[in-house]
Parts: C-alpha cells; structure tokens; sequence
C-alpha cells in the first residue's frame, strides 16, 4: 500500500469507519490520540451479525474482551474515558478486568422501557443493559453542564422560593442520574437502521457531549449501524471506528450521507 493509499497516513485515519477486524486496525491508530471510547462489542448472546463474532463460548469471549480492551486503552489521551455496552451476563467479569486498568466512575443502567407482556417465567424479565464509565484518570474530561436536564415551567414555578432563586441547577436542569430510562429503537422507530442491536443517539449523544471536549475525536470499535458516528458528527466531534461485516459498513455511510450533502460524505467509510 502507498502512502497516498494508505487511509491511515496523516489524519487520514479520523473521520472513517474502517470494514475491517477492530483488533488489527486499532493497531495503526496512534496511541494517545482519542478523548473519548464508546465500546458496544457483541455481548456474547450469540446474536446474528452476519459473522461469527458472537457465537464464542465463555472462555474465549472473555479472551478475546480482554485482548481488544488492551488493544484500545492505549489509544486514549491521559485525561480519555471508556462507556462500554454490557449485559448482567458478563458485566462482573469485564468490570474486574477494566478495574485492573482504569477508574471505576460510574455503573449505568439503561432501561430500554420494554413494555410488560408477559416474560420470563423462571426469573425477573430483564429489561435493561449495563453500561460501564471509566476513566484514564482522576481529571478525566466531564461537562456537566453539557447534559444537564432542564426543568419544565410547572417544576420551576413550584421552585420559586427566593433560597432558589438564581440556582444553576434550577435555571440550568439537573445532573443525569446513573439510571437512563430511554425506548429501545423497536421496528417502527423512525432512527431504527437495518442493524439488531443499534443503539438510541440519545444515549450515544449523552455520552459524548459529557466526556469528548468539542472537536474531539471519538473512538467506537465496533459500529455496528455506525451510531457513534453519526452522533459524533451531530454533536461537532471527529470519530473513527472499525466493523467487521460489510453491509452494517454500507448501512453506516448511508446514515452519514444522510446528515450532510454528499459530496463531503463519499470517502468515509473505507473498506
Ligand atoms: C453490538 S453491535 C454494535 C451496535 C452499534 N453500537 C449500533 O448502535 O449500531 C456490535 C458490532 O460489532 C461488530 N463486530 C464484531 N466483532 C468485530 C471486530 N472484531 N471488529 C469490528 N467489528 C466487529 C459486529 O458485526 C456488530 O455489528
């Protein structure tokens, strides 16, 4: 490969999902250069994503989190953070694991607001995902302000009391709590992509609106439908990610065209 081919010269890298294996592509991203991780890897449920990615058993799915999680970390700036996508399944295991390199700062539940019919009759439906925080450091980049949640008029007029007056967090919203109660994307969802595991850009956007400065770069090595990059771009971050299966690559440049004229979308998404 020639340097003027080689998407990896220069910035070349940023601003692209790469349609290749995360674990041999991390390996050409500078270390030190990413604000901010987003990992969604495939839970080890045994879900269909056009390849065998999810279909190892417990030893070697941890082998292999493990093997990617040392292959990323070192990718992160000093001041950098992780969210990774979970399930209760393996989320003890891979806690301990990111424990042993990183700060714990938050566990977050995401209530994916699963309606109730029916369910599991042995045990309680699980409804939810965990989403592990952690960071580099303890002056880990975090803007609050960036994702406060604003009250609505009726809750600030119960608040008027003059002890409140001129309260950041009355004139400004509240500060997100570790449990995230947003719909999973269902069929008819107009952001639902042809992907089975997509993530809401809510959620994504909460993320890194708090822990990527503006301009940014955020790292997702498994896009799946590619809504890290999506919403990284929404938000005004750069980004750069890898995924395995060539028609989730398609769908991802598709959602990207979408956002913007096409002419400044063609080449992001190499493969
Ligand atoms: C849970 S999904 C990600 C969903 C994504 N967050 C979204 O919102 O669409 C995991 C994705 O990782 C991809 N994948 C699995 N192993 C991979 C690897 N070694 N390198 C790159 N992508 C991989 C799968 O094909 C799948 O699309």
């Amino acid at each position: 490969m020639t340097a003027a081919s080689d998407p990896f010269a220069g910035e070349g890298w940023l601003d692209r999902v790469h349609c290749e294996d995360a674990l041999q592509g991390l390996r050409r991203i500078p270390d030190g250069s990413i604000d901010l991780l987003i990992a969604d890897p495939p839970y080890g449920l045994g879900k269909d994503y056009g390849n065998d990615s999810d279909k190892l058993d417990t030893v070697e799915y941890l082998r292999w989190t493990e093997q990617w999680i040392d292959a990323a970390l070192p990718k992160l700036k000093a001041n950098g953070s992780l969210y990774i996508f979970l399930t209760w399944r393996y989320s003890p295991e891979i806690f301990v694991m990111l424990k042993q390199r990183m700060t714990m700062i938050n566990e977050i539940v995401w209530d994916r607001r699963v309606p109730s019919m029916g369910g599991s009759t042995r045990r309680y439906s699980s409804v939810h995902d965990t989403i592990g925080f952690f960071a580099r450091a303890k002056d880990y980049f975090f803007d609050l302000d960036a994702i406060r949640i604003p009250y609505d008029e009726q809750t600030k007029k119960a608040r008027s009391r003059s002890i409140f007056i001129g309260a950041k967090w009355l004139e400004m919203g509240y500060n997100p709590k570790d449990v995230w109660s947003v719909s999973r994307l269902h069929r008819e969802h107009k952001e639902r992509a042809d992907h089975p595991t997509q993530k809401p850009l809510e959620i994504v956007e909460r993320m890194i609106k708090a822990s990527c400065p503006p301009g940014g770069v955020v790292l997702d090595p498994f896009m799946g439908s590619g809504t890290t990059a999506v919403a990284a771009r929404r938000c005004g971050r750069r980004f750069v990610g890898f995924e395995l299966n060539p028609d989730y690559c398609e769908l991802i440049r598709q959602r990207l065209v979408a956002l913007e004229p096409a002419s400044q979308q063609d080449e992001q998404v190499t493969g």
